[in-house]
């Protein structure tokens, strides 16, 4: 297929918004489920299901049956994050634009472009010996719960002999990687409330409570300005890097200045100063504030005592760290920093484990060879600071799960201007295409 042709469906697939967080765009979902289920079926899968959901559904599919073939199965998802700040776009987030040979649209990179790339992998000749299973699912960005409560049901459609996910990046332009690890994810809505109702600033104020000066004072309470997290027993699980790990990253393309000034644009870092930069991304637990709720945002002034104020966060984790124990530490720790005058909450939205990977199974090679011949370089083995919720999941028969991408650092996932480099799509095709030829190789020769 010419690449005019790829362009124009990669196109029709990040025209659609399917954004899975906004029940607003529920049917969007479901309509780029139907483009994935197309797809598969143009690459001769009979059975294409749609499971767990309606509007959010699973695309399941059974590639056409090769004997004595190895079988791979092939996870991403097609559902996006929501484009947001819109204003910030130079072109529309869902009319997707070719310039200076880079794709720009949401969901360009993170991650329909990449489940673009598997797919269309196996199209190029000649058909590669591989029984291919599809899970690309529609809730990633959302916590993954409609797959989730799928592998639970039906905990047989992970079996395969290796597993590939493509929904990470390079490390550097010119550096593939695989990834040891992902972090994991607690996401919560922090509520304080300080009286029944809002109160007359003039009043009240300077002797009752104001809902967000406490919000505040708790959520400065949980982390300190030297960027440690106060979460009673949140650090005891965490393990530092092996030598041998952290002196590896020091051989990384990674410069912790460039960091600062090319990819944050920021006028400083933060966090534990003691550890590298590396080290703080990829091996050490967050705690961020995303947004806060309450109060008066509108125009103009009022002059109030907001009586209610919420705050939603997230934690990062790191391996050995559970959700499940996170969760009730940061209850505890809520309930413990929280005043007699104050009435606080938590409630919990979506998590994730953290996920640890072992590379030395045979596939891992055959994906380095694959890169190594059609980018020069090998993979190198690293780290994410990001979560893929089912990944842990994805792993429990057994099957090797091999986490890589075709994407670049710089590719601004989650945010404005989005996007992925022509040059990474057409290697990400042929780097695949060559992974899946030398998989169906490798057993017959076996
Ligand atoms: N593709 C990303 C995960 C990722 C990003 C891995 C960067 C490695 C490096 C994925 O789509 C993602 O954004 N996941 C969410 C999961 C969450 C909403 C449960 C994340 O990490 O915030
Ligand atoms: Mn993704
Ligand atoms: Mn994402």
């Amino acid at each position: 297929m010419n690449q005019e042709q790829l362009l124009r469906e990669l196109s029709e697939f990040l025209r659609i918004p399917s954004v899975s967080t906004l029940p607003a765009h529920n049917q969007d979902c479901r309509a780029a489920a139907e483009w994935v289920a197309a797809e598969l079926r143009r690459l001769g899968c009979r059975d294409v299901d749609f499971l767990g959901s309606k509007t959010h559904p699973v695309v399941w599919g059974k590639g056409p049956d090769v004997p004595g073939a190895p079988t791979l199965l092939l996870y991403g998802h097609y559902d996006v994050q929501p484009p947001d700040p819109l204003a910030e776009w130079t072109k529309p987030p869902f009319e997707p634009t070719i310039s200076d040979g880079r794709i720009y649209a949401r969901g360009a990179a993170d991650d329909k472009g990449q489940v673009f790339c598997l797919l269309k992998a196996i199209a190029a000749s000649p058909r590669p010996a591989v029984n291919f299973r599809f899970l690309i699912e529609g809730e990633e960005e959302y916590g993954s719960k409609v797959l989730f409560d799928l592998l639970k049901r039906e905990p047989q459609r992970v079996r395969a002999d290796a597993v590939l996910v493509a929904d990470m990046s390079y490390v550097a332009p010119g550096w593939p990687a695989v990834y040891t690890t992902l972090r994991g994810l607690c996401y919560a809505e922090i509520t304080v409330r300080t009286s029944k109702t809002d109160l007359h600033s003039g009043e009240y104020g300077g002797a009752a409570p104001n809902a967000h000066e406490e919000l505040c004072r708790l959520l400065t309470r949980l982390k300190s300005e030297d960027g440690k997290i106060n979460i009673p027993g949140f650090y005891t699980a965490v393990k530092r890097p092996s030598k041998a790990e952290l002196a590896a990253w020091k051989k990384l393309p990674f410069n912790e200045k460039d960091f600062l000034n090319k990819r944050v644009q920021g006028k400083g870092l933060v966090g534990l100063k003691k550890y590298s930069v590396l080290e703080r991304l990829w091996a050490l637990p967050t705690f961020e504030i995303h947004g806060i709720l309450g109060g008066f945002t509108g125009q103009g002034a009022k002059t109030v005592i907001p009586a209610e104020a919420t705050a939603k966060v997230s934690m990062r984790l790191v391996p050995n760290q559970k959700l499940a124990t996170v969760e009730r530490q940061l209850a505890a720790a809520v309930k413990r920093f929280t005043p007699r005058h104050v009435t606080a909450s938590v409630r919990f939205l979506h998590g994730a484990d953290p996920a640890q990977i072992k590379i030395d199974h045979p596939a891992f090679t055959l994906l380095q060879r694959a890169f190594k011949e059609v980018t020069g370089r090998s993979t190198v083995p690293a780290r994410a600071g990001g979560s893929i919720p089912v990944v842990p999941a994805l792993g429990s028969a057994g099957a090797p799960v091999i986490l890589t991408g075709i994407g670049l650092p710089d590719d601004r996932l989650h945010a404005p201007n989005e996007k992925l480099d022509l040059k990474q799509l057409w290697d990400g095709i042929e780097v695949f295409r060559r992974f899946y030829e030398l998989m169906g190789q490798g057993t017959r020769n076996a």
